[in-house]
C-alpha cells in the first residue's frame, strides 16, 4: 500500500520504518527541513534499538522516503498516518494545534478516497474535530480513524512488529477491511485487532497509560509501607504478581515514572475529567505519589548527611527516564540533580546514552564522567537513578576503592541488600530493609 506518515518524531519514524518493512511504500513528511535533510543523509535523530537496521534496509530498497513537502508526501497515498505532537498546555490539556493545522493542509490536498489515521495520543473527540476540519477543505471522500500507539521507548520496533493488540476506532466497513490487511503481517501470533468506535479507541490510550502509571504509584506506596513495617517489596511484588488478575509487569517501585507519555497522559486524562465535570480522584493521587517519590529519594540523602550536602560529591549513575533510551523528558534525574545542586552537593554523572541531553540542560554545573567508574572516583556516595544493564553487575571491589565511603542510594533496586551488607556497603534502596 502507499502510505504517508505526517510527523517524523518518535512514533512517526518507528511507524513509517516498520510499515515499510512489510513491503509498503512509505513517505514520511516533516516540516523540520533540517531533520528531513538528516534523515535523507541516513542520520537517525533518535536512539532506538533495532531501528537502524530496518531504516537502512528500507531506505536502500526505496520503500522509505523523507520529504518536507506535504504535497509530495501525499501523492498516491491511500492511507495517511498523523503522528504529530500534542504537547500539554498550561492546564495539562493536550494542545491540538499541530494536528488540526495538518488536517487543514491535508484536506486541501486530498485527491481520491483516503483513510486518515490518528496515531498521536489525543483527547476524546479529536477525530471528530479532524473530520470536521478536513471536510471544510476536501472535495474527495475520506475517513478519519483513531489507531492509538502503544510503543514503549527502547523496545518500540519490537512492539510495532509484534504488538499485543491493535486498537482501531472506526465505524466504516471499508476501513476495517483495508486496515485488517495492512496489519495482517504484524498480528501473525494471533494477537487481536480490536475494532471499536472512535471515542472508545481514543480513550483506550489514556486508560492504558493511566492504568500502568497507577500500578507503579500503587507499588511505590506499598514500598513505603514495606520500609515502615519491615517487609520486603520484592517479595510482596512476587506474591501479588503471580496472580494473573494483577500480573507481574509494571510492579517495580522506584523514584517515580517519567518520560514523554505517562506524566503527560495522566495529567491530560485528569484534566479531561474536570472538563466533563468529573473528578478522577485516583489519578490525582497517582500524580501526587509520583511527585513524592523523587522528593523522598532526595530526602533520604539529606537524612543521611545530617550536616547537609555542602562539600559532598555525589556520583549519579543513570539519567535517562528509563534504560535503552537517551530521552530525559520528565526524567526523575532532572529533579534529583537540581535538588542536590541546590543543597550544595557537587555531582559527577554517567549515563550510557543521555549525557548529551543532560549536558544541554546543566552545562558546566556538573561533571560528566567518561564511564561509570570515573563517576564514582572520590565521590562520597553513589546515587542510582536508571536501571541500565551495565549498572546491574558492577565490580564492587572497584566501587568500594573508588568511593570515599561505601554508600549507595539505589532508586531502582538493582542489588540484593543482604549481599551489599555482606560487602560492607551502606545500601539504601526502595521498599527493602537496610
Ligand atoms: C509508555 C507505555 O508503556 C507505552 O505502552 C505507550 O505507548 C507509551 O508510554 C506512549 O504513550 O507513547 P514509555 O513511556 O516508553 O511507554 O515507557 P515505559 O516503559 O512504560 O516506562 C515509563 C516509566 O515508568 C519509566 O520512567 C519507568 O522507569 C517507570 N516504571 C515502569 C516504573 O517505575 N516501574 C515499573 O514497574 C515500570
Amino acid at each position: 500500500m502507499n502510505i504517508a506518515v505526517v510527523g517524523t518524531g518518535y512514533v512517526g519514524l518507528v511507524t513509517g520504518t516498520c510499515l515499510a518493512e512489510t513491503g509498503n511504500n512509505v513517505t514520511c513528511v516533516d516540516i523540520d527541513l533540517e531533520k528531513v535533510e538528516k534523515l535523507n543523509q541516513g542520520i537517525i535523530p533518535i536512539y532506538e534499538p533495532g531501528l537502524d537496521t530496518l531504516f537502512y534496509r528500507n531506505v536502500a530498497q526505496k520503500r522509505l522516503r523523507f520529504t518536507s513537502s506535504l504535497e509530495e508526501g501525499l501523492k498516491g497515498a491511500s492511507i495517511i498516518f498523523l503522528a504529530l505532537p500534542t504537547p500539554p498546555g498550561e492546564d495539562g490539556s493536550a494542545d491540538l494545534s499541530y494536528v488540526l493545522e495538518a488536517a487543514e493542509d491535508i484536506g486541501k490536498l486530498l485527491k481520491g478516497y483516503t483513510i486518515i489515521i490518528d496515531k498521536s495520543t489525543v483527547p476524546v473527540g479529536t477525530a471528530d474535530k479532524v473530520q470536521q476540519r478536513i471536510s471544510q477543505f476536501a472535495t474527495a471522500d475520506f475517513d478519519v480513524v483513531s489507531n492509538p500507539e502503544f510503543l514503549r521507548e527502547g523496545v518500540a520496533v519490537d512492539d510495532f512488529m509484534k504488538p499485543d493488540r491493535i486498537v482501531i476506532g472506526t465505524s466504516s466497513e471499508t476501513v476495517k477491511k483495508i486496515l485488517s490487511e495492512l496489519y495482517a503481517p504484524y498480528v501473525r501470533q494471533g494477537n487481536p485487532v480490536i475494532f471499536m468506535d472512535v471515542r472508545s479507541a481514543e480513550l483506550t490510550k489514556y486508560a492504558a497509560n493511566s492504568f500502568l502509571a497507577t500500578k507503579i504509584s500503587f507499588m511505590n506506596e506499598i514500598a513505603h509501607m514495606c520500609e515502615r513495617l519491615g517487609a520486603n517489596v520484592d517479595m510482596v511484588r512476587l506474591g501479588i504478581g503471580a496472580d494473573d488478575r494483577i500480573g507481574k509487569r509494571f510492579l517495580f517501585p522506584g523514584i517515580g515514572y517519567g518520560g514523554s507519555c505517562f506524566p503527560k497522559d495522566v495529567k491530560a486524562l485528569a484534566r479531561s475529567a474536570v472538563e466533563c465535570d468529573y473528578e478522577f480522584r485516583i489519578l490525582e493521587a497517582v500524580m501526587e505519589v509520583n511527585a513524592f517519590q523523587r522528593e523522598y529519594f532526595v530526602s533520604k540523602l539529606l537524612r543521611f548527611y545530617h550536616n547537609g550536602l555542602q562539600g559532598k560529591r555525589i556520583a549519579i549513575w543513570g539519567l535517562a527516564f528509563k534504560p535503552e533510551t537517551d530521552d530525559i523528558r520528565e526524567a526523575p534525574a532532572i529533579y534529583v540533580i537540581r535538588e542536590l545542586l541546590a543543597q550544595g552537593a557537587s555531582l559527577a554523572v554517567y549515563d550510557p546514552e543521555a549525557m548529551g541531553n543532560i549536558k544541554a540542560l546543566f552545562g558546566d554545573k556538573i561533571s560528566y564522567a567518561a564511564d561509570q567508574y570515573e563517576a564514582v572516583r572520590q565521590a562520597d556516595a553513589l546515587a542510582i537513578l536508571t536501571e541500565w544493564p551495565v549498572f546491574r553487575a558492577p565490580d564492587f571491589g572497584v566501587l568500594k576503592n573508588s568511593l570515599k565511603e561505601s554508600v549507595i542510594f539505589d532508586g531502582r533496586n538493582l542489588y540484593d541488600p543482604e549481599k551489599m551488607a555482606g560487602l560492607g556497603f551502606y545500601y539504601n534502596s526502595v521498599g527493602r530493609a537496610l
